[in-house]
């Protein structure tokens, strides 16, 4: 069936695959709205490929059920592929042909009309920075550097226009500058596409997606925006200031009348006075408190949200979940 407008774009529901007697991915549901941009994160063997071969048709599930566009996955595969750029772990490329044949090549296996192939390479080698230096077209494809081989395997995959990319560590063997570079390529597709990738390393996932899903021992472990995962590993909001017009404990105690506000501590920092503050629920009480220092004429010289550190929650229920198979097969 077609999608109608407000149905997922992807759609997973109960989402089981057995490699013989291997639990790749054990029960897993969730979905993907037209749009975003989805990462999929988790370490080594958490079962982040298997279902991405599962959703792109290369792979049939042992149970549950997977839609792709409204197209069934497993009874439909012709309509999922043709929706779909799927960019697999490693991107196999045939050595001895050049960037422009290979990309022709591709066009023509997607079934673009002969004379509208090389408007299509031209337009996917634009986007995806092939078209500088002014030779990389004609480049032999093993002698291309790992990023352009990465940048390549992108715009293989653009070529058809699909509305859905599914990518498989796209920034995997990158150095820093290419990571950006493929990062923002990636953000820049959200406008046209719904995209899902993996990856094992959360800064990145949480500056290109906009969802995230945390998968450890083929089980889905978390869930939701960076903020609401952020929200569960140090709950409501921490405020840091420093400020001085005032005995510290006159200071803490006008902070601490403010609504939005929670708990304070106090602490000296020479003649300045820091308070760690906790908010009340989700509020930010950081213009509360600039207003106060402006009514009663305090000086604020730091006045900042404390970022949690997604990171070590990401070790921390990754671990949890590794302890928990090893203690089943114990
Ligand atoms: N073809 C296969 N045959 C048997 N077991 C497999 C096969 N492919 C994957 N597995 C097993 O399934 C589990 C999940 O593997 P998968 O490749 O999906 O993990 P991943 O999250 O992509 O890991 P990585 O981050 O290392 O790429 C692992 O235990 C792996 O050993
Ligand atoms: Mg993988």
């Amino acid at each position: 069936m077609p999608p109608t407008n407000g149905s997922p774009m992807i759609d997973v529901k109960n989402l089981t695959k057995w490699y013989g007697p291997v639990l790749a991915v054990d029960d897993i549901s969730f979905h993907v709205d037209r749009g975003q941009i989805v990462g999929f994160l988790g370490p080594n063997g958490a079962g982040k490929s298997t279902t991405l071969r599962i959703l792109t048709s290369f792979l049939p599930a042992t149970g549950g059920k997977a839609t792709v566009a409204g197209f069934d996955v497993l009874a439909e595969s012709m309509e999922v592929r043709r929706r779909i750029g799927y960019m697999p772990e490693s991107v196999p490329l045939y050595g001895e042909m050049r960037v422009r044949e290979y990309l022709t090549y591709r066009a023509a296996l997607r079934e673009i009309p002969r004379r509208e192939r090389r408007a299509a390479v031209d337009r996917v080698a634009q986007r995806c920075w092939l078209s500088e230096p002014e030779d990389m077209m004609r480049r032999r494809l093993d002698q291309l550097s790992r990023g352009y081989k990465q940048r390549v395997g992108l715009a293989d995959v653009l070529l058809h226009n699909p509305p859905v990319l599914i990518l498989d560590e796209p920034t995997i063997g990158l150095d820093p500058a290419q990571i950006r570079a493929m990062r923002d390529l990636i953000t820049g597709l959200a406008a046209e596409h719904t995209v899902i990738l993996s990856s094992h390393i959360l800064a990145e996932v949480e500056q290109t997606c906009s969802h995230l899903i945390i998968i450890a021992g083929g089980r889905i472990v978390a869930a939701g925006t960076s903020g609401e995962l952020r929200q569960r590993v140090i709950g409501p909001n921490r405020i840091i200031t420093e400020m001085k017009g005032a005995e510290p404990n006159v200071l803490a105690a006008d902070v601490g009348g403010l609504d939005s506000v929670g708990d304070v501590q106090v602490q000296r920092a020479g003649n300045w006075t820091r308070l760690m503050i906790a908010a009340n629920d989700d509020s930010d009480p950081r213009s509360a408190i600039f207003q106060l220092a402006a009514k009663k004429d305090y000086t604020i010289r730091e006045l900042r949200r404390e970022v949690a550190s997604l990171e070590d929650f990401f070790v921390q229920i990754t671990y949890e979940q590794n302890t928990q198979t090893t203690d089943q097969s114990a």
